[in-house]
């Protein structure tokens, strides 16, 4: 049968953006998973309270200028006291399950297991068991960027003992709270903190650190701090626990900017150094061939004596081969790639890729710079993980939209999921994606970042002024939970 499509009018988006999609009219299976998503240092707050330790955000929010709007995270969402309300707001949306992360400073205050907060674990166990007395289980994160601020000064992401101190978090995490929680991410979009976030990570010490080295030492790190992690749980702990593991890749959809070969080749070359840096090591046992090269002949004109992408060895090969359960994806937005392979005298990741990316100015934009909305995309990247690396099961662990403050009728994030969602219903039925699970970012408004409280992504507002960090739902609210309800995005289905 051939598809159905509905064009649902068009939503004029300020002046400037007139976007008429086509909604799928198609519905999402029985068994598919809604979700929303939070992590720990944007909405907790109580940075300091029973017996938490200080993280890296905790130092930078304190005592740099690093932060847009000088705010900090001291309070957030206030979720370590409200995390009930929390709850409640799952509960109306009537979501699957609630993504959130665990502070490693609030379980283990110094980073080592040696002194263990038993606040820490028994606040987490509150908030595991109150999701699964409402049906919503729950989605856990073991490191979402608050490295405790010891294990910075130890050289953070660079050192490799990180893989020892994470793995015992992981360790604790398991022993604790695995015997309910069935989904784990080990870690969160480490392109993110690896490569685009360098003022908070790439700074010791107030010294930067060695661009285009720092980079792939904190990638490789985090792989195989990942693998042991996986290795652990399957040894020890799946047996009787049996859930499933994966790590949260961001990545977005290049798309060439002309039909020229190089362009073409830039593009995927994108995809490679993106998406492939972490995935292809997972799916086949090394960095993708691009990366390798790119990066061996750049650093040899550099006069480097050798590749400045470390090399694993044999063993690691095999062990970080296949060890995922599935395909975690976190996916905003898109990018037009052009070639640009000139010679490069500084060393960085953001050099080795030999490409410029921009969002094409059709695209309508957001209130953060890097977001641009391109549905299509998505589909496109579903499509090109299923055909790249072995069709695997995939779920988003986040999807949102960045607004201005206090925007509860926001239209322009419903927009967003309904056109993004519809290209998912594309993926899932016309591509034959193995798509299982949505995750929505972000249940709240929350600490986002260096932008503060400048940018909101949330379904539900929080109000910052109010000692109660009040929630409300938003419209988008009420449009995620129809989609949830009748697993349809307009009003009448096939
Ligand atoms: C990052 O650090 C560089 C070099 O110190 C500085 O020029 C730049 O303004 C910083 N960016 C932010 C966002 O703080
Ligand atoms: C890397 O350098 C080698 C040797 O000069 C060359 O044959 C190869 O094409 C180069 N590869 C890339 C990706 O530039
Ligand atoms: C939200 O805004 C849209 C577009 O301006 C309008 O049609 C709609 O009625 C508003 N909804 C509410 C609940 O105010
Ligand atoms: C905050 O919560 C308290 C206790 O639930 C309530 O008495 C008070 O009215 C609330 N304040 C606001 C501003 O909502």
């Amino acid at each position: 049968m051939p598809p159905l499509w509905i064009v649902v009018g068009c939503l004029q988006v300020l002046l400037k953006w007139t976007t008429c999609q086509e909604i799928s009219t198609l519905t999402f299976p029985d068994s598919f998973l809604f979700g929303a998503a939070t992590s720990a240092y944007q909405i907790e707050g109580a940075w300091n309270e029973d017996g938490k330790g200080e993280s890296r955000w905790d130092y930078i929010v304190h005592n740099t200028n690093f932060i847009l709007d000088g705010s900090t995270g001291d309070v957030a969402c206030d979720s370590y006291h409200k995390y009930q309300d929390d709850i409640a707001a799952l509960k109306e949306l009537g979501v699957n399950y609630y993504r959130f992360s665990i502070s490693w400073p609030r379980l283990l205050p110094n980073g080592f297991a040696n002194e263990v907060n038993p606040a820490g674990i028994e606040y987490y166990n509150n908030l595991i068991d109150g999701l699964l007395a409402e049906g919503i289980e729950p989605w856990v994160t073991m490191y979402h960027w608050d490295i405790p601020n010891l294990i910075y000064y130890l050289g953070s992401w660079n050192n490799a003992e990180i893989v020892d101190y994470i793995t015992e978090l992981a360790d604790l995490a398991f022993q604790h709270f695995g015997d309910r929680v069935k989904t784990w991410i080990t870690i969160n979009e480490p392109l993110t903190f690896c490569a685009h976030f360098p003022n908070a990570t790439v700074t010791l010490y107030g010294q930067t650190v060695p661009v285009g080295i720092t980079e792939y030492l904190c990638g490789h790190n985090v792989l195989r701090a990942h693998t042991k992690i996986y290795r652990l749980y399957q040894l020890k702990y799946k047996n009787s626990q049996g859930g499933r593991i994966s790590l949260a890749l961001n990545a977005e959809y290049g798309i060439p900017e002309t039909d020229s070969e190089e362009d073409i080749a830039a593009a995927k070359r994108k995809m490679d150094f993106e998406l492939g840096w972490f995935l292809n090591p997972l799916v086949y046992g090394d960095y993708p061939r691009t990366m390798i090269d790119y990066i061996r002949n750049y650093s040899a004109l550099q006069g480097y004596p050798v590749t400045r992408l470390p090399i694993f060895t044999l063993t690691e090969r095999v062990q970080i081969k296949g060890a995922y359960d599935f395909i975690a994806i976190n996916h905003y937005t898109s990018a037009i790639i052009s070639d640009n392979s000139s010679l490069v005298l500084d060393a960085s990741y953001e050099n080795d890729d030999g490409l410029d990316a921009k969002k094409d100015p059709s695209w309508e934009g957001s209130a953060a710079s890097w977001l641009a909305v391109y549905p299509e995309g998505f589909r496109q990247l579903l499509v090109y993980i299923k055909e790249n690396y072995n069709d695997p099961e995939i779920a988003v662990t986040e999807q949102g939209y960045a607004d201005e403050p206090d925007t509860i009728n926001d239209t322009r994030r419903i927009n967003y999921y309904q056109t993004y969602l519809s290209e998912a219903l594309k993926a899932i039925h016309e591509d034959g994606v193995k798509l299982t699970a949505y995750t929505a970012w972000s249940l709240l408004d929350n600490f986002e970042w260096n932008s503060g409280y400048s940018v909101r992504f949330g379904l539900y507002h929080v109000d910052f002024e109010d000692d109660n960090r009040t929630r409300t739902p938003k419209e988008s609210a009420e449009f995620y939970k129809k989609v949830i309800a009748t697993r349809c995005l307009v009003d009448s289905c096939d």
